[in-house]
């Protein structure tokens, strides 16, 4: 099933984007599995991360961090860890993503939210449960908005989360306090995706109107 933009209600006149970006980002975008040997820039990662970090996140934390695999040595490592489904398509993408969370993203709170630290940054330091849920959620937010960047930039994504978190943050993160929570294959796909789209959830069935 592709889904056709002019059956969507309205969306053409609802939208702020000109059709090619709307179906850039979002109604031609898909998940791939199978990449060409372009290489992805780093100029190209740098303009990612510019779009990911404007996007909202609870005290402007920015708990989310990033590793970038590009090396065939790191890149073995990592592949290591990832289900035997995710092997193949993590060896071979042009540059692979390993997303993470700080667990202690409040420590920045003077830089990044300057007029809440003196109350919040105490609070957080104690409530070590409540730290870590708000870090990894808001890291979930921020790997939102990384998808659609690398999509602005003229990737194709292949966000997975089948793999062993311990092993990756035993491989990538051991000095930190980092949590590793979704790996993305990024480059530019090879020909067409070959499965059809699966099934989105209509309105009616997602959203109730109050
Ligand atoms: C958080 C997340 C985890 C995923 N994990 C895997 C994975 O481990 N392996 C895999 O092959 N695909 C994985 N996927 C891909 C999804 O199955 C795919 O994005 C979804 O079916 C939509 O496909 P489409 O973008 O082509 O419509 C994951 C996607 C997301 C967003």
């Amino acid at each position: 099933m592709s889904i056709d933009i002019a059956s969507e209600p309205d969306l053409n006149n609802q939208l702020i984007l000109d059709a090619d970006a709307a179906a850039a980002l979002f109604m031609e975008a898909r998940t791939a599995n199978s990449w060409s040997d372009e290489k992805v820039s780093d100029e190209t990662l740098q303009a990612i991360y510019a779009l990911t970090k404007m996007g909202p996140t609870a005290f402007n934390g920015q708990p989310l961090r990033i590793t970038w695999v590009r090396s065939s040595e790191a890149r073995e490592r990592l592949v290591e860890h990832m289900m035997d489904g995710n092997k193949a398509k993590t060896l071979t993408a042009p540059m692979v993503a390993v997303l993470s969370f700080s667990q202690e993203w409040h420590a920045l709170m003077p830089t990044t939210a300057p007029h809440m630290a003196d109350m919040l940054m105490p609070m957080f330091e104690a409530n070590v449960e409540s730290r870590i849920a708000a870090g990894n959620n808001n890291a979930h937010v921020q790997a939102g908005y990384f998808i659609l960047a690398a999509r602005a930039a003229g990737l194709a994504v292949g966000p997975m989360t089948g793999f062993n978190p311990s092993g990756v943050d035993a491989e990538f993160n051991g000095d930190s306090n980092f949590k590793s929570f979704m790996v993305v294959n990024m480059g530019k796909p090879s020909g067409d995706v070959d499965r059809d789209r699966l099934h989105r959830l209509d309105f009616d069935l997602a959203t109730v109107t109050l």
